[in-house]
C-alpha cells in the first residue's frame, strides 16, 4: 500500500498553516488516514535543525550553511516520518517542502541551481509530491498578515524584493508543472479560500 504526498507552499502569511488542520480534518472525515507535518522540521531532530535555521543569532549564517541545513532536516524528515507514513498508506500533508527550497534558497538567495538539483536528487531519491497546493498572495498582503504574529524570524527579516523573487519562483514552477500544482488565490477571505480548497479536495478524493 502506498499513500499520497500533498504539499502546501507559498510565501509568508499566505494561509498554509491556517488551512493545514482543516484540510486534514476534511480528509479524515472522508476516511483517509492522514499524517500532518511541516518543513523545516517534522521530527524531533529536524525540528532542532529548524530552530537553528530560524534563530536570528548568534552570527550571520552563510547561504550555503542554510541550504545544507534545509536538506539535512529534509533527509531526516523523509527517513523518519514521510517515507514510513507513505509506506503504511497515509496521506501526508506537509507544510512546505522541496519547492520552498527552490523559491527561498534558489530564487531568494540566488544559490546555484545545479547544487540544489544535486542535493534534491541525493535527498529525495526521485520522490515528488502527488499534489502541491500553492497559496499565492501578493507579498505586501502576506507580510501584513504575518506581521501580526510574533517577532520576525531570521528569514522573515528579508527585504520585500527577496519575497517577490520567492513568489515569482513559485508561480513559475506551478506554470511548469500544471499536473502537480493547484494555485489558490490566497488573497481572498478565508471562506473563499476554503471553497477553492474544497474543489481541490474533491479532486484528490477521486484518486481513491
Ligand atoms: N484568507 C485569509 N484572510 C485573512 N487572514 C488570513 C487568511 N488566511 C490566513 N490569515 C491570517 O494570516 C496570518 C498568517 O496565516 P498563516 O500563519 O496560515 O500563514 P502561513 O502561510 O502559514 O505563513 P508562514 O509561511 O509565515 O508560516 C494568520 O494570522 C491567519 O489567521
Ligand atoms: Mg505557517
Amino acid at each position: 500500500m502506498s499513500g499520497r504526498f500533498i504539499t502546501l507552499e507559498g510565501g509568508e502569511g499566505a494561509g498554509k498553516s491556517s488551512n493545514l488542520e482543516w484540510l486534514a480534518e476534511r480528509l479524515r472525515a472522508a476516511g483517509v488516514a492522514v499524517t500532518v507535518t511541516r518543513e523545516p522540521g517534522g521530527t524531533e531532530l529536524a525540528e532542532r535543525i529548524r530552530a537553528v535555521l530560524l534563530d536570528p543569532g548568534p552570527e550571520p549564517m552563510a547561504d550555503t550553511t542554510e541550504l545544507l541545513l534545509v536538506f539535512a532536516a529534509r533527509a531526516q524528515h523523509l527517513a523518519a516520518r514521510i517515507r514510513p507514513a507513505l509506506a503504511r498508506g497515509d496521506w501526508v500533508l506537509c507544510d512546505r517542502f522541496m519547492d520552498a527550497t527552490w523559491a527561498y534558497q534558489g530564487a531568494g538567495r540566488g544559490l546555484d541551481r545545479d547544487a540544489i538539483a544535486a542535493l534534491e536528487s541525493l535527498v529525495l531519491e526521485g520522490l515528488s509530491p502527488d499534489r502541491t497546493l500553492l497559496f499565492d498572495v501578493p507579498v505586501a498582503q502576506g507580510m501584513a498578515r504575518a506581521g501580526k504574529r510574533s517577532s520576525p524570524d531570521r528569514i522573515e527579516r528579508e527585504a520585500v524584493a527577496f519575497f517577490e523573487r520567492v513568489r515569482q519562483c513559485y508561480l513559475d514552477r506551478a506554470a511548469a508543472e500544471p499536473e502537480r500544482f493547484r494555485v489558490i488565490d490566497a488573497g481572498a477571505d478565508l471562506e473563499a479560500v476554503r471553497a477553492q480548497l474544497e474543489t481541490h479536495l474533491q479532486e484528490m478524493l477521486r484518486w481513491r
